[in-house]
């Protein structure tokens, strides 16, 4: 797609189209309510889009993204976006996806970052140099992937820390927290295996983890 509006707002009457064609109902049914099963929470990389990576439909994903798929316990915007799909939406699934390649964890690694998003990306340094030994046994590229990784189990780590996904644990209602990496290399997405659905699953994933 070329940098032009007018092909933008093309592009977009085409794609609805093509959806009312095969289901004329589906953005009138839409119009009065949303029933997303997952919460994700992934990295604004323009690689890296929720709904067509995961092969879904509008309704299905509610999405917060920033660079660096953070979650801060601070930060007003996210803790808003979980609080919302935890208590209204009632969201039982979260994603937290992170993905090779990312500019925020070289940014990190390299040193480059200045300024807002040097301050943004404080986490990620901090994690880096909690990891620096570990990291510096391994290859420069796998010590760049095993710190996307690491970051994606920090920020599940603050995640389950926020109190929407306690108070969910508390009143004994399902939720279940994912960590998920994205390889822009391929377009698959690699579970690291961590399933996380109870504050003993929260405490187990604590002892065994690296941060
Ligand atoms: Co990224």
């Amino acid at each position: 797609m070329k940098g032009d509006i007018t092909q933008l707002i093309e592009n977009n009457r085409a794609w609805a189209e093509e959806i009312t064609s095969r289901d004329p109902m589906f953005f009138e049914q839409l119009s009065s309510h949303q029933s997303p099963q997952f919460l994700w929470i992934g990295c604004s990389d323009s690689r890296v889009p929720p709904n067509q990576i995961a092969g879904a439909l509008p309704g299905e994903i509610f999405t917060h993204q920033n660079v660096g798929n953070l979650v801060q316990l601070n930060d007003v915007n996210c803790m808003s976006a979980v609080k919302f799909a935890l208590e209204e939406l009632e969201v039982a699934n979260i994603v937290l996806c992170g993905h090779y390649g990312c500019g925020a964890i070289k940014a990190i690694i390299e040193n480059t970052a200045e300024g807002l998003l040097k301050k943004w990306l404080e986490p990620i340094a901090h994690l880096y140099q909690k990891n620096k030994i570990e990291l510096s046994d391994l290859s420069a590229e796998l010590a760049y992937k095993r710190l996307v990784e690491l970051n994606v189990l920090a920020q599940v780590n603050s995640l389950c820390r926020s109190s929407s996904v306690l108070d969910r644990w508390t009143n004994k209602n399902s939720l279940n927290i994912h960590a998920l990496v994205y390889d822009v290399g391929n377009g698959f997405l690699k579970d690291l295996g961590v399933k996380i659905s109870s504050k003993d699953d929260l405490f187990e994933f604590q002892r065994s983890a690296y941060f």
